[in-house]
């Protein structure tokens, strides 16, 4: 499908000079703006004797000093916000399910600029005017149901606000309604995948013509998967509740060759996770988010966590990000392996006989830590083939990964299923302290 130029909106159309030169305007804006209304960014920048005066330019950057979830967190509930309470017209909070939640909130202008950013997301997804779009991200603190719904209407779409949760309604919705894009998280749509099978309607003769998956990390394996299972496009969406929920980054239909990142909103930079450097464009790195545009709360140099690399524009002028790979949180290191779920994902999914449903199970053995994945088998799977099937897995995690683990092919529907964003690792490891 190629894009119609008059589709886009005037950023898409600046070229490399022009993105920089509004980037640089933005960033030294946005610095001033946190130093002089957030109290943590002014003792923080002067803790590191930078002030917003010396960004001169984007590199500049680089000397500022990052800003961590451990940050949110000890200025939870508003201590990060940069205007008075009656300018925020909405909050919502990080699920939290690694500690205190975080709370963020919006201004008009910051819900405008975000709904133009999931509106162009979507037009990057295929999306158009007149579109029916089904969403089933959650609504509720999570960002991902209201910021994709005003994205949607923002396009002009035509919005069936699902929420997520009950599954055979939502086959009945998507029947009956006639969307033609859903949103939702990968694992939902896995989830939804069966219930159509459960009911006899054959997924592949649905209305619906893109996907637009984010929330978690899902691989090319799984886009595969969906794409032939629905006979849709599979394409990605990105972004985090405290740079401002979904449509930070998006896959471009037309290439599905990374994320475009809106950049003249939110600046990105990949660094070293260990030493906090910055890393080359291409190398694997933890990105690092800048809100140039954000009121409520300016962001400077936030830690995501997130693993990826950042790529020329292709689609786009702006700059790419690789699919996420994983978070650091989410690495598993296994006798001195590193090793993130989306790896077995891409190893479960080309394992004949094996459904594209997997968790990875972490135990104690002796003094090391052992890893099962336990995938579910094909319905039409018989006991040889699972048994080939676990024995591949093995194998194929120790050529590709280096490491031994072990593999469990369980029956079909056994494994819980997602109505959001997926657990993949359960750590039943005895503590050692
Ligand atoms: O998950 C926002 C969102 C909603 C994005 C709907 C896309 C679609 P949080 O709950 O704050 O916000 O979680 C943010 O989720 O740091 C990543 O670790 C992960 N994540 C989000 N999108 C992707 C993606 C929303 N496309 C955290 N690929 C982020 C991989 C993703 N991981």
């Amino acid at each position: 499908m190629t894009q119609a130029a008059d589709l886009l909106d005037p950023a898409e159309r600046l070229d490399l000079d022009g993105l920089r030169a509004l980037q640089l305007e933005r960033l030294r804006h946005s610095l001033q703006h946190a130093y002089e209304n957030v109290p943590f960014y002014r003792e923080s920048f002067d803790k590191a004797g930078v002030h917003p005066d010396d960004c001169r330019s984007l590199s500049d950057l680089s000397r500022f000093p990052f800003t961590t979830k451990a940050d949110l967190r000890a200025n939870y509930p508003y201590g990060m916000f940069a205007v008075p309470q009656e300018r925020i017209r909405r909050l919502h909070a990080s699920s939290g399910t690694t500690g205190r939640p975080t709370v963020v909130g919006y201004t008009e202008n910051d819900l405008s600029m975000w709904s133009d950013m999931v509106a162009r997301s979507l037009r990057a997804a295929g999306g158009r005017p007149g579109d029916i779009a089904h969403i089933a991200y959650g609504y509720g603190l999570f960002t991902g149901g209201l910021g994709a719904h005003y994205g949607a209407e923002r396009l002009g779409c035509t919005v069936i606000p699902a929420s997520g949760g009950m599954t055979s309604r939502q086959v009945t919705l998507i029947q009956d309604l006639n969307p033609s894009i859903i949103m939702v998280t990968p694992s939902y749509m896995l989830t939804l995948l069966d219930e159509f099978e459960r009911q006899g309607v054959d997924p592949r003769s649905t209305s619906l013509r893109v996907g637009v998956f984010g929330a978690e990390p899902w691989t090319q394996d799984m886009r595969r998967e969906i794409e032939e299972r629905f006979a849709i496009d599979a394409v990605d969406i990105y972004g985090l509740s405290e740079v401002i929920g979904p449509g930070v980054a998006q896959e471009c239909v037309e290439t599905k060759d990374g994320l475009h990142i809106w950049e003249d909103h939110f600046f990105p930079e990949v660094v070293d996770p260990i030493t906090g450097e910055v890393l080359p464009e291409g190398e694997q790195g933890e990105l690092v988010f800048t809100s140039l545009t954000k009121e409520a709360m300016p962001i400077v140099r936030y830690r995501t966590r997130d693993l990826t690399r950042l790529l020329p524009g292709t689609a786009r002028v702006f700059r790419r990000m690789e699919k996420v790979t994983g978070r650091s949180d989410d690495m598993v290191i296994l006798r001195g392996v590193n090793l993130f779920p989306t790896q077995i994902e891409e190893i479960v999914l080309r394992t004949p006989g094996v459904a594209p449903h997997f968790q990875l199970r972490l135990t104690t053995s002796g003094r090391m830590d052992a890893l099962t994945v336990r995938a579910e088998a094909r319905p039409d799977a018989d006991a040889a083939t699972r048994e080939v099937a676990a024995r591949s897995i093995v194998q194929a995690v120790k050529d590709g990964i280096g490491v031994s683990v072990e593999a469990e092919i369980v029956d079909p529907e056994s494994l819980e299923r997602s109505v959001g964003k997926i657990r993949r690792i359960v750590d039943l490891r005895e503590r050692r302290d």
